[in-house]
């Protein structure tokens, strides 16, 4: 039987008022290549993803669109279970605002502060509820501090593995076509990779995906 992948992509949006929200840069485009490369290999693809300008060539892909962390939230909650692997490449929010507007905020010549409230952790969610078959795979976007931020997310959210690009990379993180990634294990390896398209990142991550399910049941 195809083994079952689920995979998050793209910025999570958190609206503010009915015209505005809080986003980031991220374009969705290293998930989708992820979820290409392993609909390729055969693998069953779940692709939940936030707001993005791009599509899924793959007709076997089966993608959920979602617009905030809370909705990719629910959709990765419930198929927990149901999947070998997470591969959880979302850049999610990590904070909404507290209220959200029914009508649009009208301009003053006040400042204007907006309460923000934490997102759930959904990798560490996972990390959590996720049994000795199940694979986690995580990602990190550092500034500073790359390698020791991205092993302290290994650990807390309980990762298999995790990929840890850099922006201070040239070429490298949102918007780019191209990536340059470090992987960390739990075991200690550290494997560095030279910039490549994303087509062939995904490779390479979703090599060391099917080593780790080729040991488990
Ligand atoms: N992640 C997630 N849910 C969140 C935040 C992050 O699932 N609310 C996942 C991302 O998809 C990624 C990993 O956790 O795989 C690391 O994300 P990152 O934003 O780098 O980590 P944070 O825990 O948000 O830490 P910080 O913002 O302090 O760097």
């Amino acid at each position: 039987m195809s083994k079952k992948i689920l995979i998050t992509a793209g910025p999570t949006y958190e609206k503010i008022d009915p015209v505005r929200f809080i986003g980031n840069y991220s374009s969705g485009k290293m998930g989708f290549a992820l979820a290409e490369e392993c609909a390729k290999r055969g693998f069953e693809v779940t692709l939940i993803s936030g707001p993005v300008s791009i599509t899924t060539e793959n007709k076997n892909i089966k993608r959920i669109d979602v617009e905030s962390a809370l909705e990719m939230f629910d959709e990765v909650k419930k198929r927990i279970e149901s999947n070998d692997a997470f591969i959880l490449c979302a850049a999610v929010a990590d904070y909404r605002p507290e209220a959200k507007s029914d009508k649009k905020i009208k301009r003053t010549s006040e400042n204007l502060t907006i309460n923000l409230v934490p997102n759930p952790d959904i990798a560490a969610f996972v990390g959590k509820n996720i049994n000795k078959n199940q694979v986690l795979i995580g990602f990190a976007l550092e500034t500073n501090d790359e390698q020791e931020n991205a092993l302290g997310k290994l650990e807390r959210k309980n990762l298999d593995f995790i990929v840890l690009n850099s922006l201070r990379e040239n070429g490298a993180g949102f918007k780019c076509d191209t990536n340059k990634i470090t992987i960390l294990e739990r075991n200690g390896i550290i494997t560095h990779f030279p910039l490549k398209p994303k087509t062939e990142v995904a490779e390479d991550i979703v090599d060391k995906l099917a080593e780790r399910l080729e040991k488990r049941i």
